[in-house]
């Protein structure tokens, strides 16, 4: 089966996502018309994963340009007009700095273009390009890093004296083709195991409170037919205490410049607990989620979602009715009228440097010198 997709595109300017919020259950794709419903979508999850929503945000940038730029007669104009709207995007989500490094990026080829004197036509073209960039790479990117970091970690397992086969690897939330433009991170590295026959089992974490593991990585694996246990995210220490687990890699939306990374809640916990079994903890993102202007992981602004969120579970209403699929529902755990000032629900946390083993991008594996609790990010990026 092919693999899933979170945004489908026709020609120049149609723009469809698949809503996140009803997976598994349900396959609806969402139009994306305006620069209000992509940041809207974002804001909401109904696209999620660090890459995705840069992409999304980055796509419906070039399709709202391409529907005004005849209007656009100056350099000026074209300022005026994408300034605003770049900061728009950027604000639907904080931590992924993916959604950051992509406006930044368009910013400077409008800088760049009006520099250059090219005409208000010339600037929108460049802009437009630049924004399918952005997207189209995402995908080539990511089969790098699951190279880098599958080959990697079975060395370094046969150098530990194992066969660098049946390599049993855990992740966390939803890294796949559902988190970014296809193949995905993390998630990439495992079916890169897969289809070079190394990997044993994938184990996933469902991932409270939204659930991205046991609503969207159990379906990726389930589609591309990876052999996987899913697990409760308080059942990590047991799994590590009683199975044989090779390594856990997971995505990142912010890496600071000495290696600290956040990623989806609970990452930090299994990388405590990935330390404590002497497990290696490999991070798997594209170059653009180092963030080099953020010296460690106490800089990273770290998103709270609504406490309501943490209250609420959604999927279909089971049994199934005889006829299909069951109801879509979203259900409430907590008493009713629960204060919501008593609910503590950040989105990310951070893993410090030192429990990282090693950062995979598209351009290799770094990893820390001996001694060192940080890493030296600047071969990397
Ligand atoms: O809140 P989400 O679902 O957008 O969080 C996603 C994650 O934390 C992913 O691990 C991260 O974005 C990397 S996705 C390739």
């Amino acid at each position: 089966m092919p693999a899933l997709t979170s945004i489908r595109t026709t020609g120049d300017s149609k723009i469809e996502i698949v809503n996140q919020l009803l997976l598994p259950h349900t396959t609806e794709f969402l139009e994306i018309n305006t620069i209000d419903e992509a940041h809207d979508a974002i804001k909401t999850m109904k696209i999620r994963g660090a890459p995705a929503i840069a992409s999304l945000a980055a796509l419906a940038f070039a399709a709202d340009l391409s529907r005004v730029s005849t209007t656009l007669a100056s350099p000026e104009d074209v300022r005026s007009y994408v300034t605003p709207i770049l900061a728009h995007l950027y604000t639907a989500r904080p931590t992924a700095v993916n959604l950051g490094a992509a406006t930044r990026r368009l910013t400077a080829i409008l800088d760049a273009s009006i520099a250059a004197g090219k005409s208000a036509k010339e600037i929108c073209n460049d802009l437009i390009s630049e924004a399918h960039k952005i997207n189209d790479e995402d995908l080539s990117r990511n089969k790098s890093m699951a190279k880098w970091g599958g080959d990697w970690l079975a060395d370094v397992v046969k150098q530990n004296g194992g066969s660098g086969i049946e390599l049993n690897v855990l992740t966390v939330c939803n890294t796949g083709s559902l988190a970014t433009s296809g193949y995905g991170t993390a998630l990439g590295l495992i079916t890169y195991l897969h289809e070079t026959g190394k990997l044993g089992k994938a184990y996933y974490t469902q991932t409270a409170p939204y659930h991205q593991g046991s609503r969207l990585t159990a379906l990726e694996l389930q589609t591309l037919q990876i052999p996987s246990v899913m697990i409760c995210d308080t059942m990590v220490g047991s799994l590590f205490q009683h199975h044989n687990i090779h390594a856990v890699a997971v995505g990142a939306d912010r890496i600071a410049k000495n290696g600290d990374t956040a990623n989806k809640i609970g990452t930090y916990n299994a990388a405590v607990l990935a330390a404590r079994h002497k497990i290696p903890f490999i991070v798997v993102a594209p170059i653009s989620t180092v963030d080099l202007s953020i010296a460690d992981g106490s800089g990273i602004p770290i998103e709270h979602r609504p406490p309501l969120e943490a209250c609420l579970v959604r999927g279909a209403v089971y049994p199934p009715p005889a006829d299909g699929a069951g109801k879509q529902a979203v259900v409430m755990l907590t008493p009713p009228n629960l204060s919501l000032e008593g609910i503590y629900n950040p989105s990310f946390d951070v893993t410090p440097a030192e429990l990282i083993t090693a950062i995979v991008t598209e351009k290799g594996v770094a990893t820390r010198r001996e001694g060192e609790t940080v890493f030296d990010l600047s071969g990397v990026v």
